[in-house]
């Protein structure tokens, strides 16, 4: 059983990851119109994922015999002046995201929630490393710069990515 408080936060970031997959599909939607194949898969796949952690808090309030309560989901950007501020975007918004997953773990801790706490542990995890994959991308697209040979090889080497295995 969980409180009406930890429903209630498990409910935002359940609708929060829903947010973050609609995100990632509008910055696909702007690299399917620029023909830009291997940035579109990026973040297909990115959407992919924010659809499964939306799922995986949907499953554990139900295990915990809470109730999602489900409500709008806020209109994501949809224009994108160049592919580095769609990364920077990105990143703003997981950081936004660890913060808030943060918050309910700090939460779970006072109110001696320890499920909750267990629970939560793997988007800790799953938070540094999306931070991490971001980053690392916005470091070569800024050694990329104008060339667009160099830019042509990242595309290449981003439709190359693959599903992560549901965990
Ligand atoms: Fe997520
Ligand atoms: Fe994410």
């Amino acid at each position: 059983m969980i409180t009406e408080n930890i429903q209630k936060l498990l409910n935002e970031q359940f609708i929060r990851e829903l947010f973050s997959a609609n995100l990632y599909l509008s910055i696909c939607s702007y690299f399917e119109d620029q023909e830009l194949d291997g940035f579109a898969n990026f973040f297909r796949l990115q959407a992919q994922e924010e659809m499964q952690h939306a799922m995986k808090q949907f499953d554990y309030i139900h295990q915990v015999d809470g109730k999602v309560n489900m409500t709008a989901v806020d209109a994501p950007q949809t224009e994108f002046s160049s592919i580095l501020e769609a990364f920077e975007l990105s990143l703003a918004h997981e950081q936004l995201v660890t913060k808030s997953i943060h918050q309910i773990v700090k939460t779970a801790i006072e109110e001696g929630d320890f499920a909750t706490h267990a629970f939560l542990q793997w988007f800790v995890t799953e938070q540094v490393e999306e931070e991490a994959l971001i980053k690392n991308i916005l470091r070569k697209l800024k050694m990329v710069g104008d060339n667009s040979s160099a830019l042509y090889l990242l595309n290449d080497e981003l439709s190359r990515r693959k599903p992560a295995p549901a965990e």
